[in-house]
């Protein structure tokens, strides 16, 4: 599914160079669940915006689904993106003016999937993510694990290949935190490749695979 063959990223800002991965090198299979750890600057993510094709390595080769996509022109990359790829942040990123429809429904403006099979999708989605008595509730009228939710099905809209969430936890109390884990493991049972950056253990503890990175390099992968 994802294969980094000795990825560099450099950041040049001023006189000054960062090296935010280093020849990093992975090998992410379908159906994994993977939680990517460590100390803050340590590198998570930008590898994650790497692996969601939001930024292209500085050096090195990207295999997505077969796909050499280490270095494409922007506009190619995004329809990779919204092709494989589903998000989930820590601040949930919806859209405050629209409902849970009307943000779940968003990534499919930019297909050409018609109507009626998009509400389907939607409400399935929404049932799935356990919404059904929220679905014309904006974003304000939420709990933080209600927004989670709807970011989730968000995610999910356009049956990516892989879904990146980065701190998926990290705004949330630990007993939504724990629902909300407990809703990627459902979606990990039934065949998801998830990717997910935590700098907590008990969160970690929900993937299979642990992926530890320190000054751009992976330290430790327990695979
Ligand atoms: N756009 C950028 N321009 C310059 N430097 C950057 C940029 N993005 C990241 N960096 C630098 O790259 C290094 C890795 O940053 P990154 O954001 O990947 O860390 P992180 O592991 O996600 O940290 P945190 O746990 O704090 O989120 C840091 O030294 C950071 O300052
Ligand atoms: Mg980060």
């Amino acid at each position: 599914m994802i294969t980094l063959d000795n990825v560099s990223k450099t950041f040049h800002g001023g006189d000054e160079t960062v090296t935010a991965l280093n020849q990093v090198s992975l090998t992410i299979n379908k159906n994994e669940f993977v939680a990517i750890m460590g100390s803050s600057g340590s590198g998570k993510s930008t590898l994650m915006n790497v692996l969601g094709c939001l930024d292209t390595p500085s050096n090195g080769r990207y295999m997505l689904n077969n796909q050499d996509v280490a270095q494409l022109p922007d506009d190619v990359l995004s329809n990779i993106r919204n092709q494989n790829i589903g998000f989930i942040f820590q601040t949930f990123h919806l859209l405050p003016k629209l409902d849970v429809v009307g943000n779940i429904m968003l990534p499919l403006r930019y297909t050409d999937i018609d109507q009626d099979e998009a509400m389907e999708r939607v409400s399935s989605l929404i049932e799935r993510v356990g919404l059904s008595h929220r679905k014309h509730h904006k974003p304000f009228e939420m709990s933080g694990g209600q927004r989670q939710r709807v970011a989730i099905a968000r995610a999910l809209v356009n049956k990516p290949k892989v879904i990146l969430a980065d701190e998926p936890t990290g705004n949330l109390d630990s007993k939504t935190s724990e629902e909300i884990m407990g809703l990627l493991t459902e979606l990990h049972d039934s065949g998801q490749t998830i990717v997910m950056v935590t700098h907590e253990d008990d969160i970690a503890a929900y993937a299979k695979r642990r992926i530890v990175m320190r000054d751009g390099q992976i330290l430790e992968d327990n695979q």
